[in-house]
């Protein structure tokens, strides 16, 4: 399927490879879509307006502070007229702006007041693309949600040969078309996920209680990024400090049997990714007042399982979601002991994560982790901030999706 019908906010940069906008340009205007393009003051170097609005039908976009675009369409109806705003050729020194938040001409200005996905298109130089600057930069763009395609291995305009080539046009439109089609799918599909986050307490006494080290921001981004694509998300999450965006539905538990409860109630979905680190244990007894020091039940007391709740989700026969996906904490032997998690809890995938590093895993913005598949295929995610780990599951799990039903058109 070509896309059509869709509003292209094409951002022209300032390289050699500017010129390649107008093929995108013309590749997308013939397959019926509309496309404005906003020239920035370095890209004009190596564009002209005309050759652009010859092209669009459509007047160019230059300034900020121009009175007559401004009164025709200001930045922010720009960005909210675009389906997808598209960078090319994305320059290290354009990067460099939008990892650091700038709004200082127009199209710094649109991206961040966009609320529209933005593809960025790199092409540089080798030495440029693989400096540890660009690659902070590209690592921080990565995480803030922004989408990237190349750069491509090649010959470039200076000479020199390596990672800097831009992507051609043909792969920045096939990578739209399949952008695209995923999206019309999640929507047509009218996909539903739940994620568990955070930890559960289990009170001994109504202010003392079993608990873990759960920040909850592992599942919070998962959440994030299945929203992110369309997904219509809830979020079931244990005491944690954070807030989610106002498009998932999040529903705060305080105990594992309050999380039961709340999935339960929250069936049917289509996905369910468990990152609660759900108290295996709560005590038998719970006392209605404050245990005195001297309290002989303090000196030892029982416990009693919680119920398993990704187990009972994966195990579901009446409500089971397409795709379940658990999580392992693990000290040592990952791999080996994720996949053996993963068979007794009757996962479609499991994410072993280390935890015996104080920089990641518990508690920490970063994480570590090994993506297993019921095939036994693992994908290793070194050390990297959770959203990024989170929108590579996202990924993965759409992907899945999109595989596992091919009934579907
Ligand atoms: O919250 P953060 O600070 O961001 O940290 C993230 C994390 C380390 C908590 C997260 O990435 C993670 O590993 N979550 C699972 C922690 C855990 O409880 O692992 P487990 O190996 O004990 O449990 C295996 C799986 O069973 C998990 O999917 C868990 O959610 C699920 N489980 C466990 C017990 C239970 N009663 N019900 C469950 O659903």
């Amino acid at each position: 399927m070509k896309i059509k019908n869709k509003k292209i906010l094409i951002i022209i940069g300032g390289g050699i490879s500017a010129y390649k906008s107008l093929d995108l340009i013309r590749l997308l205007k013939k397959n019926k879509n509309e496309v404005k393009v906003i020239l920035t003051k370095s890209g004009k170097e190596f564009v002209t307006p005309l050759s652009i609005t010859t092209l669009t039908n459509s007047k160019t976009f230059e300034d900020v502070f121009d009175k007559n675009s401004e009164a025709e369409i200001d930045h922010i109806s720009l960005s909210r007229w675009a389906d997808l705003i598209v960078v090319l050729p994305a320059t290290a020194n354009f990067m460099t702006k939008l990892s650091l938040g700038k709004a200082e001409d127009l199209a710094t200005t649109v991206i961040l007041a966009s609320n529209k996905d933005i593809l960025l298109v790199p092409a540089m130089n080798v030495r440029m693309w693989i400096h540890k600057a660009t690659q902070r930069n590209v690592k921080t763009l990565k995480d803030y949600g922004y989408l990237f395609i190349g750069p491509e291995k090649g010959e470039m305009a200076c000479g020199e040969y390596g990672e800097g080539k831009m992507s051609s046009p043909r792969q920045i439109f096939s990578f739209l078309d399949n952008y695209f089609n995923k999206k019309n799918i999640i929507k047509k599909r009218k996909l539903r996920a739940l994620v568990t986050a955070g930890p559960t307490r289990e009170y001994i006494d109504p202010v003392r209680y079993i608990s873990n080290e759960s920040s909850g921001k592992q599942g919070y981004e998962i959440a994030e990024a299945l929203s992110r694509l369309g997904i219509e998300t809830t979020l079931i999450t244990g005491p944690t400090n954070l807030v989610s965006n106002k498009d998932i539905k999040t529903k705060k538990i305080i105990t594992a049997s309050e999380m039961f409860e709340t999935v339960k109630k929250n069936l049917p979905v289509d996905i369910a990714v468990c990152a609660a680190a759900v108290t295996d244990f709560k005590p038998i007894y719970k006392s209605k007042s404050k245990l005195k020091k001297d309290n002989l039940r303090l000196k030892s007391f029982e416990l009693q399982k919680n119920i398993d709740i990704v187990e009972f989700l994966s195990k579901n026969n009446k409500h089971r979601p397409k795709i379940v996906i658990g999580f392992a904490a693990e000290t040592e032997n990952l791999d080996k002991n994720a996949l053996s998690k993963l068979k007794q809890k009757n996962c479609d995938i499991i994410i072993a994560n280390d935890v015996s590093k104080k920089d990641s895993g518990f508690n920490s913005d970063y994480n570590r982790v090994s993506i297993i598949d019921n095939s036994g295929k693992i994908k290793v995610v070194k050390k990297n901030k959770k959203s990024f780990i989170a929108n590579i599951i996202a990924d993965i799990i759409l992907d899945k999706i999109l595989i596992n039903d091919r009934s579907f058109n």
